[in-house]
């Protein structure tokens, strides 16, 4: 098997998407390599989702091609489901299972040596606060609760990719910090690699090494902030905020201004 440290992580050239008549992606291109986290940020229904399960084996590109590790997900699903920890933008896990059996459950699947997993879960479930929830239905969880196991599970096979759309969803300020420090830790110590989606400019701005602003089903524009600012204002050393560069790049800013003075129109208009 391909490991680690010796090429890319992840690699997507020309990846389209079709459902039906809507194209989701129109021709992406992406590289990762070890070491890299990096952060997909794009409004809303501009593919980030789409282009995540792609990468995972969850659905296959209308045409285009993808590795992970140099596997193809849809001819090699197991190599790939095997070096990927995966968190979905709306985890559903086995509601009636408890965190305990799901964990066990998810070892098992995985084929992990149980005590090396059960020493894993237990540093990760106690970091991240779950040890009073652990023999509770995960039904009655709360959202973020659900969220934090969904994130364990993803971390308990040590995978050199992590695939996290929002992760940082519904959790509180402590464990969104745990995660941000596990998720540099992967890719410092393991030379892995993290690409994840976020709405939340912040977190983009301080811990990715590289953000791809997607658009429309294409990366617009990628790099460190520094270069994205440039990339935004067509000059050196901008000092627009991620935010600022974002809405710019993805013509927002325009659609945002015409947007607030229709509300204010229809709303506050004087009488
Ligand atoms: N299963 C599906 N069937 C039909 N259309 C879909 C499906 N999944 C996604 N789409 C469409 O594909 C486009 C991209 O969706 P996707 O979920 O990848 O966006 P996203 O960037 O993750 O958005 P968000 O920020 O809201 O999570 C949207 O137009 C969406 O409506
Ligand atoms: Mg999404």
């Amino acid at each position: 098997m391909s490991q680690a440290g010796f090429g890319p992580i992840i690699e997507a050239s020309g990846v389209v998407k079709q459902y039906g008549t809507v194209t989701a992606l129109s021709g992406l291109n992406l590289k990762v390599v070890p070491g890299e986290i990096y952060g997909v940020l794009g409004p809303n229904g501009a593919g980030k989702s789409t282009l995540i399960k792609i990468i995972n084996g969850l659905i296959e590109p209308t045409s285009g091609t993808v590795k992970v590790l140099g596997y193809d997900p849809s001819t090699n699903p197991v190599e790939v489901k095997s070096s990927i920890g995966y968190v979905s933008e709306n985890s559903t896990l086995y509601e009636s299972l408890s965190p305990r059996d799901f964990f066990e459950f998810v070892a098992s699947v995985r084929k992990l040596d149980p005590k090396l997993a059960n020493e894993r879960v237990a540093r990760l479930a106690t970091a991240f606060g779950l040890n009073e929830y652990y023999d509770s239905p995960i039904a009655t969880l709360s959202m973020g609760t659900k969220q934090k196991v969904s994130i364990v599970a993803a971390l308990m096979h040590e995978p050199p990719l992590l695939l996290l759309d929002e992760p940082l969803n519904g959790l509180d300020a402590k464990s969104s910090r745990i995660l941000k420090d596990l998720i540099s830790f992967h890719t410092e110590k393991n030379r892995g690699a993290v690409l994840f989606s976020t709405h939340i400019m912040e977190v983009a701005e301080h811990i990715c090494t590289r953000i791809g602003i997607i658009y429309q089903g294409k990366i617009v524009a990628e790099g460190s902030l520094d270069e994205l600012r440039q990339a935004a204002s067509g000059q050196q050393g901008g000092s627009a905020t991620l935010e600022e560069v974002f809405l710019k790049l993805t013509h927002e800013e325009e659609e945002i201004a015409e947007t607030v003075r229709t509300l204010r129109e229809a709303f506050f208009a004087s009488k």
